[in-house]
Parts: structure tokens; sequence; C-alpha cells
């Protein structure tokens, strides 16, 4: 187990399509380790595989109902397969530093996925959860939720990094 360097934006794996997972072995439940280990020190409640670098179809999220407590789950090819209503939320990103915003987003989602030893698994979830949800699987897209603000907003925030960025240089 190891804790993994989150990627930044603008860095270019965050907008690569994430691979298909085909392999269910060790190697994978290694990872999902390192992603679990990693959003909880970041601290977070979800990580997507692109964010440490690994541009494959898998997430981490925290399912448990108060942020104080853990109660991890892994999903592997994560795919929305129903969605109704809207609901307005705040979000933020580890891999978007500096910034949260509200993104409209569907009220209520069902998921289909595979869990860690491949078994196919179906979830509907709904408010704060499916938000999490769709945001994580949107980053297997290449989609940050800087994409779903208006493009005033998304070139102010291109701006301040790019001045964050010759900063640091
Ligand atoms: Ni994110």
């Amino acid at each position: 187990m190891s804790l993994r360097t989150i990627h930044k934006f603008p860095d270019p794996v965050l907008r690569k399509k994430a691979e298909k997972i085909t392999a269910f072995d060790a190697r994978l439940e290694d990872l999902a380790t390192d992603m679990i280990e990693t959003m909880y020190d970041a601290p977070g409640v979800g990580l997507a595989a692109p964010q440490i670098g690994e541009s494959v179809q898998l997430i981490v999220v925290n399912a448990a109902q108060d942020e104080d407590s853990e109660e991890s789950m892994i999903l592997v090819n994560p795919e929305i397969v129903e969605k109704e209503g809207t609901q307005v939320d705040e979000e933020g990103c580890l891999s978007v530093l500096d910034l949260t915003a509200a993104v409209k987003r569907s009220q209520k989602i069902t998921v289909s996925y595979q869990d860690i030893k491949g078994e196919k698994q179906e979830l509907t979830v709904e408010d704060r959860f499916a938000v999490v949800l769709q945001h994580e699987i949107d980053h297997l897209h290449g989609v940050l939720f800087i994409d779903h603000l208006s493009t005033l907003k998304r070139a102010l925030y291109k701006k301040k990094v790019k001045k964050m960025l010759v900063t640091q240089a």
C-alpha cells in the first residue's frame, strides 16, 4: 500500500479517455487499495484512477452517510444507465486547486459497474452521493467539473492556473 501523487489540472492525463479494465487480479486490488488510501489522506470523498496517473476505468468513493466515517466502495468500469431529475450542488476536485463551484447534475442515477472480483453490480443513488458518482465517472471520460461551468468562469480559472504555474517556475 502506498500513497500516490494526485495529478492536477492542466495535466493531460486528466483529459484522456480511460481504458476499460479486463484483468481482475492482484494488481487491480493493489491499485484500488492505493486509491482508497490516497483519497482518505487528501482528504476527499471520491477519486478516479486518472487522477493518480492511471488511465483506467476505476473509481473509489466514500459511501458513508456522515463525513467522519469511512465506508469505501470500489467501482470498476462504471456506467450511468439511468438518470432523472436535476440538482445543483457545490463541487470541488482534488485535481482542480483553489476552486469550488455550483454544478448542475442529475438528482438520481443508476450505475452499472463491476466489483473488484469482476462481478456485475447495479446501484441506484440520489442527492449528494449521486453528485460524487457523476463527478468521478466524468473523470473516466476526461471531463472535469470546470467543464460544466460557463465559458467565462472556466476562462477565469484557466487564467488563474496559468498565473500560479508562472509564479512557481
Ligand atoms: Ni475530481
